[in-house]
């Protein structure tokens, strides 16, 4: 075994003899000295093989990614590099020995090289040896050894449950396995544990957790992935508090752990409500500020027909004020900013600029009283810009959300040194679906309602509120819980509001309300998202960095080359005919 690691070496060392083992990562040849950058995981550190050598050769031969031996001596620099924690020294080198030779490699193997994605993907074994990837798998680990040590301290047992699953009822379109034993039945990959996880509460283990793969066959985002980890946890007899407080221990504590960095507790809690009306998200970046304003009662007796339909039809006026930024922004780039908001359905982006003059698509159309209202109201100065969108509620707050996160970013609002951390609570319990024309979970079928709401559940189910909870972290959902139903009849009746049909819910979950009738605790718990957190805590915001071997956005690994068809044996045996789909 390789006794030492490159940087366990400083100008302490010296005279130090040691043994080195790793990849050649430069080598240059000044005035006959043989210089070798030798990299290890743990870092470089610079050899010198002088001509004298006897194995001078050997060093002549080496090409990049060799597996190099080096016998050697520590010795401090002649000339410095302070950038390297092993600068200040160098190994003089006595003895080389080859142990692999390696193919020309199609990228350079440096922090900031500049091959392609699909690439690197291809060779991901190679981009894992650059310095950007491996520390962001290091931190990865270090997070999950935090977050481990943190629940089994606090009595959390670790629990493995079923990759081969029947199909959760999670939101997203299952991945499936066809069965060879019992041909023509499938299962589903997990795309969480969470039924299991409360059988587990059931079983009386009382305190769950599991780094569980998750997967989801749904549209990939640079923050979504088709398979994914979870910190997925679950206790008994606890409210929303227990759970929260939990949650924040263990942010607080990997953060801590990670970085070094004190998060002070409690967190901020918003409503779901608050957060849609203020920041039209929700999971609002609180890092800025740059509230949604709601204007529609300025409007109300308005001439103009685009804001008077749209008061008469229930929808609202909101607007974005963005400070002393009126002149930096041209036609053109209101017309980009529209079809951002166009993308969010909203039918079209007004604007006005204030000025001694004022400016903008509708400054003409509206009155001086309206004018002076909106100054007043929102405290307008000189070179103020206000965009605003009038449509529906939800089209109004979701496109307008979006256009802040744009804007922020694009004018650089974001202070990206501090993490803003929030909870979103009072979640609505269902979401009607004009598609499926009845009301759906917002979180899952077996999220508790508000102890107030219990008796809405069928009379007004679109105001009924869930014991749910997200963690959102610098706008990120980091991650999401609730409170479970444990009480049959509440759960008898979640099932009628949903509209399921007996048969349905034996056929989907029929064992897992079977279960419910013997003796299930109080319980809730919560997933935190492993990839998401890594993220944020090393500062991408490509989900793949954090990956060891992620997959591209069509879901493929372009490594091994799968998805990939298989044999007609295989296919055979499953019973499987393959169609061609239109
Ligand atoms: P939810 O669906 O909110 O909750 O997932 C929990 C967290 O997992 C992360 N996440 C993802 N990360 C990467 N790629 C994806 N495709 C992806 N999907 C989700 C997010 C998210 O907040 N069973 C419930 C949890 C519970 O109620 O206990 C669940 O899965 O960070």
């Amino acid at each position: 075994m390789k006794k030492y690691n490159n940087n366990d070496f400083s100008i302490k060392d010296i005279n130090k003899v040691v043994n080195l083992k790793g990849w050649v990562s430069k080598k240059r040849n000044l005035g006959g000295l043989i210089f070798i950058d030798l990299r290890d995981r743990s870092g470089i550190i610079q050899v010198v093989v002088k001509p004298e050598n006897e194995f001078y050769n050997i060093a002549e031969s080496l090409r990049n990614e060799y597996v190099i031996e080096i016998d050697g001596v520590i010795t401090e620099r002649e000339s410095k590099n302070l950038n390297l924690s092993t600068g200040e020294i160098e190994c003089i080198a006595n003895r080389i020995t080859v142990l692999n030779v390696s193919k020309e490699i199609p990228f350079e193997i440096t922090s900031n090289t500049t091959a392609l994605e699909d690439t690197k993907l291809k060779y991901r074994y190679l981009d894992l040896r650059r310095e950007p990837i491996k520390n962001k798998l290091i931190t990865r680990h270090q997070i999950t050894m935090s977050i481990r040590n943190y629940l089994s301290d606090n009595g959390f047992l670790e629990i493995e449950t079923p990759i081969l699953g029947k199909s959760t009822p999670e939101g997203a379109r299952d991945y499936l396995v066809p069965s060879r034993v019992n041909n023509g039945k499938f299962y589903a990959l997990p795309q969480s544990p969470q039924l299991f996880k409360q059988l587990l509460m059931v079983g009386g283990i009382e305190k769950y957790f599991q780094i569980a793969k998750c997967f989801r066959d749904e549209d990939l985002r640079a923050d979504r992935q088709p398979e994914f980890t979870q910190v997925d946890i679950e206790m008994s007899f606890v409210d929303e508090e227990d759970v929260m407080t939990l949650t924040e221990n263990l942010l607080a504590k990997v953060f801590k752990d990670v970085k070094n960095i004190d998060i002070k507790l409690p967190l901020e809690r918003m409503s779901y409500d608050e957060a849609i009306k203020y920041y039209g998200s929700d999971k609002p970046d609180l890092r800025f500020d740059l509230k949604i304003n709601d204007i529609t009662e300025i409007f109300k007796n308005t001439e103009f027909t685009v804001f008077k339909n749209v008061i008469e039809n229930n929808g609202i006026i909101n607007a974005l004020l963005i400070k002393n930024k009126a002149d930096q922004y041209s036609r053109k780039d209101i017309d980009k900013l529209t079809e951002h908001v166009k993308t969010y359905k909203a039918s079209g982006l007004a604007y006005l600029k204030f000025d001694e003059e004022i400016t903008g698509s509708i400054a003409k159309i509206i009155t001086q009283q309206e004018i002076n209202e909106l100054k007043n109201k929102l405290n307008i100065s000189n070179n103020d810009l206000l965009l605003i969108v009038a449509d529906k509620y939800n089209v109004t707050k979701t496109s307008l959300g979006s256009l802040r996160n744009k804007i922020a970013n694009d004018l650089e609002l974001i202070d990206k040194n501090i993490y803003n951390m929030l909870w979103i609570v009072d979640f609505p319990s269902f979401e009607y679906s004009e598609e499926e024309n009845r009301y759906m979970a917002c979180h899952h079928p077996f999220t508790s309602p508000k102890d107030n709401d219990v008796d809405k559940l069928l009379t007004d189910p679109g105001n009924c509120y869930s014991k749910a909870y997200d963690i959102v972290i610098n706008g990120y959902e980091a991650g999401g819980g609730s409170i479970r139903i444990h009480n049959q009849d509440i759960q008898e009746k979640m099932f009628e509001a949903l509209k399921l049909t007996e048969e349905q819910i034996k056929e989907k979950f029929g064992y897992f309300v079977e279960a419910l009738k013997y003796g299930t605790p109080p319980h809730g718990g919560l997933a935190l998202g492993l990839d998401r957190l890594t993220m944020l805590l090393t500062n991408t915001d490509n989900i793949r960095d954090v990956i060891a071997f992620p997959k591209t956005a069509s879901a493929s690994d372009l490594m091994s080359e799968c998805p990939n068809t298989v044999e007609e044996k295989q296919l055979q045996e499953l019973g499987i005919d393959i169609k061609k789909c239109k």
